[in-house]
């Protein structure tokens, strides 16, 4: 186990919702180490896009703390969070559509100083060789999975220390899923630690280092990627059954 030095992310007994009555994160706890990849799961309506909200800034917590390494970050707004090393990609990823591959990408380095951005954009190209083939494409006539790795490149584009994926392979064919999935890891290969959302909980589980189950707005079990898909009550609450198969719900 890291010395807690290295942890980049605490969430610490957070609350947070929508609407002034309700709370939608009951005290949730998250780590997440330098380094790793760390995959939530759970149900529908679990909480988990609200949690990435949160740590973005998107949603002020009502209690509980959110450090980045040694910064209290909670409720600071999304641009102060980019400054500090935080990318966020939501479960939506829009893409500018009219613009072309490598537009899209200088609009992710709209923070950055203008004599980095050339410098970025080819390291992206090399990391995501993809966009490079496409960077005059217009970002409209993509597919699914390319324009989900678009939005991956323009959230690198400000050299994030730590990247959120809200669900990157909603909505994508299996084939691409396991293209999504790839990139997603050589993106952590090159040093990004990286907190992945996702309802393709055994495909994640597989990848990640470790994991954290949400349920009603609550870390309900943590460990690591092997030791979850293991777990019986897991596999049998969250993971549709204990075989090795494709789940049930597809994607
Ligand atoms: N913008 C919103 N306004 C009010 N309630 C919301 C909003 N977004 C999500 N919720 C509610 O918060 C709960 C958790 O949703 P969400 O975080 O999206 O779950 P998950 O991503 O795990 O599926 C759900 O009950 C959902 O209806
Ligand atoms: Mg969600």
């Amino acid at each position: 186990m890291a010395p807690t030095a290295d942890i980049l992310l605490r969430v610490e007994g957070v609350w947070a919702g929508y609407l002034p009555d309700l709370d939608i994160l009951q005290g949730v706890n998250l780590e997440v180490y330098r380094g790793e990849l760390v995959t939530l799961i759970g149900p529908n309506g679990a909480g988990k896009s609200t949690l990435a909200k949160t740590i973005f800034g998107l949603l002020t917590p009502r209690q509980g703390t959110i450090h980045l390494a040694d910064e209290a970050i909670g409720g600071r707004p999304p641009h102060e969070l980019v400054r500090l090393g935080m990318a966020y990609v939501p479960q939506i990823a829009n893409v500018f559509p009219s613009l072309t591959v490598a537009e899209n990408l200088e609009m992710g380095a709209y923070q950055s100083r203008p004599a980095g951005v050339a410098n970025r954009r080819t390291q992206i190209y090399e990391l995501l060789p993809l966009l490079g083939q496409r960077h005059r494409q217009r970002a409209g006539t993509l597919s699914g999975g390319e324009r989900q790795m678009l939005a991956m490149g323009r959230a690198l584009m400000a050299n994030p220390q730590v990247l959120i994926l809200d669900e990157p392979s909603a909505a994508l064919s299996p084939k691409l899923v396991d293209e999504v999935f790839a990139q997603i890891r050589a993106i952590n290969q090159a040093g990004v630690t990286i907190i992945l959302v996702e309802q393709n909980a055994r495909k994640a589980l597989k990848m990640a280092d470790r994991g954290y189950v949400l349920e009603n707005g609550r870390d309900r079990f943590t460990g690591s990627g092997p030791s979850l898909l293991h777990d019986p009550q897991v596999a049998a609450l969250y993971l549709g059954g204990r075989h090795d198969s494709p789940s049930p719900e597809g994607n």
